[in-house]
């Protein structure tokens, strides 16, 4: 074996294992495959069908394959020149209908799966959610239910949950694999997408559109709960928790009310994820850490190390007011 042949075969050898680490099941979950709605449902059926015809198209070419290059090997005598053939009309009509009846039978459920997710006008009692994009998180407000939220969304299993998009700065795109997605939030427009989720369960969200530096750290959870317990966790939403009042003076002194609500206070900014109750999510910063003292400190000292290119600001903050915060805020709950 020669020497550039060993080096490219140790280094396919080595990249391996990097390779098979993306078949593990480790961090967030990203399967479309697993469907838990009826979006989800919807797209894994079409990727089911998909799966069939190209795995037939694969064997078919691949045994073709196979016949020519061993009937046509160069076995025999170097000299023998095969038969010379310039055109066959047969073959020739083949290979161009074949593959158009294949794309047909393609196509057919694909434009049908387009037109169930853009067009069944979502049922009478579904639950309204408004979606808005930020730079880099998620808004989440439940007009009929009377909160707004962040970065956290609860639905109740079994009901329909009808989601109106939308951007206050850039073009984002909502998308949770095993639920659905994806679909743009524009600025100046408005966008719907609808679906039943059909699991109890915790499930991830990333934003799909180039957003801007921490686009890729944009990302969300969805619970899916039973109605009880989505009934309990949206009536302890609408009930803000009573913040202890020297805390907020320290979060109205330290600047952050400028970007902030928290409902029941003079806080009431609107630039950032709203804070009420925030002590109840279980994870911060478009959830990327997980929501604990130690997090919410750090987080504080240094919003941009956490998530690079993050709008909120590098407030100097000593470490006793970094901590005032962290017992404050985590106390909203
Ligand atoms: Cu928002 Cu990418």
């Amino acid at each position: 074996m020669n020497r550039e042949r060993s080096t490219f075969l140790q280094t396919l050898l080595a990249a391996l294992p990097l390779l098979l680490m993306g078949c593990g099941a480790q961090g967030p979950d990203w399967r479309t495959l697993q469907p838990v709605s009826d979006f989800g449902r919807l797209g894994a059926d079409v990727y089911d069908d998909l799966i069939w015809w190209t795995l037939g198209i694969l064997v078919v070419v691949e045994l073709l394959l196979l016949y020519a290059l061993l009937r046509y090997r160069s076995a025999r005598s170097e000299s023998e020149v095969p038969s010379q053939v310039h055109g066959f009309t047969a073959l020739e009509i083949a290979w161009t209908l074949v593959p158009a009846a294949i794309l047909f039978f393609i196509a057919i459920p694909t434009v049908r799966t387009i037109f169930e997710l853009q067009g069944a006008p979502p049922s009478e009692d579904a639950l309204e959610i408004t979606v808005v994009g930020h730079q880099w998180w998620w808004e989440f407000q439940y007009p009929e239910l009377g909160f707004v939220t962040a970065n956290e969304l609860h639905v109740p299993v079994g009901r329909t949950a009808n989601l109106t998009l939308s951007s206050a700065d850039v073009i984002h795109s909502f998308w949770i694999p095993q639920i659905g997605g994806k679909r743009d939030l524009n600025p100046g427009s408005e966008n719907r997408l609808w679906f039943t989720p059909t699991e109890v369960g915790e499930y991830y969200g990333q934003c799909a559109e180039l957003c801007g530096t921490s686009h890729a750290n944009m990302r969300m959870r969805v619970f899916v709960d039973d109605s009880a317990t989505f009934a309990e966790w949206a009536a302890a939403m609408q009930a803000p928790a009573i913040p202890d009042s020297a805390g907020a003076m320290t979060f109205l002194i330290s600047g952050c009310a400028a970007c902030h609500t928290i409902a029941g206070t003079p806080a009431q900014g609107k630039v950032g994820p709203d804070l009420t109750n925030v002590g109840r999510r279980t994870t911060l910063a478009s959830s990327l850490i997980p929501n604990t003292p130690e997090h919410m400190a750090g987080w504080l000292r240094s919003p941009d190390s956490v998530k690079p290119g993050a709008l909120m600001p590098d407030l100097n903050l000593d470490e006793q007011r970094v901590n005032e915060l962290v017992r404050f805020l985590e106390g909203l709950r």
